[in-house]
């Protein structure tokens, strides 16, 4: 998982974002800071994309390993979440989740504010754990 988040003004070209979501006023305090619980929200929606194509159909989110928030995230900016699976189980599919913020501060930039590895478990109607299937 790369660290960096030196500002530059395109998100990764070369990969394709899961979700892109701008955060509004009622996610934020009343200095326009987004909440972290929001953040974490989204990233969890973000890593449950791959997770649940790989497990074709329902997942469940049994952990979050690890989490950074490494920039603030404001009212407007354009969040972009990439999401690629890192590890698979017998029932289990481990993803990190990368989020960067485009926005207009002095002037247009793209940051990486967030980085997470989430592990989802496929489950049945039952909410049992239940195999992945074969490729
Ligand atoms: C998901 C659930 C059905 C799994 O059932 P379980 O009997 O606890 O499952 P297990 O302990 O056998 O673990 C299942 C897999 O998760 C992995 N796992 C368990 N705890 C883990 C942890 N802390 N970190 C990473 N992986 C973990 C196991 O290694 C196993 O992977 P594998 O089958 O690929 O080897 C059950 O834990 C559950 O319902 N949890 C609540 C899920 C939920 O509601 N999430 C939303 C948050 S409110």
């Amino acid at each position: 998982m790369s660290t960096a988040n030196t500002p530059t003004l395109l998100p990764p070209p070369e990969r394709h974002a899961v979700l892109r979501v701008m955060p509004m006023p009622s996610d934020a305090n009343i200095h326009g800071d987004v909440f972290g619980g929001w953040i974490m929200a989204q990233v969890d929606i973000a890593g449950s994309i791959p997770a649940a194509r790989r497990a074709a159909g329902r997942v469940a989110t049994i952990a979050v390993n690890a989490f950074t928030f490494k920039q603030p995230v404001f009212v407007g900016d354009l969040l972009s979440f990439y999401a690629e699976i890192l590890k698979v189980g017998t029932t289990s599919v481990t993803v990190s989740v990368e989020v960067y913020a485009e926005r207009q501060r002095l002037e247009l930039e793209v940051v990486k504010v967030t980085e997470a590895v989430l592990t989802y478990v496929a489950t049945d109607n039952q909410r049992k754990r239940r195999p992945l299937p074969p490729v």
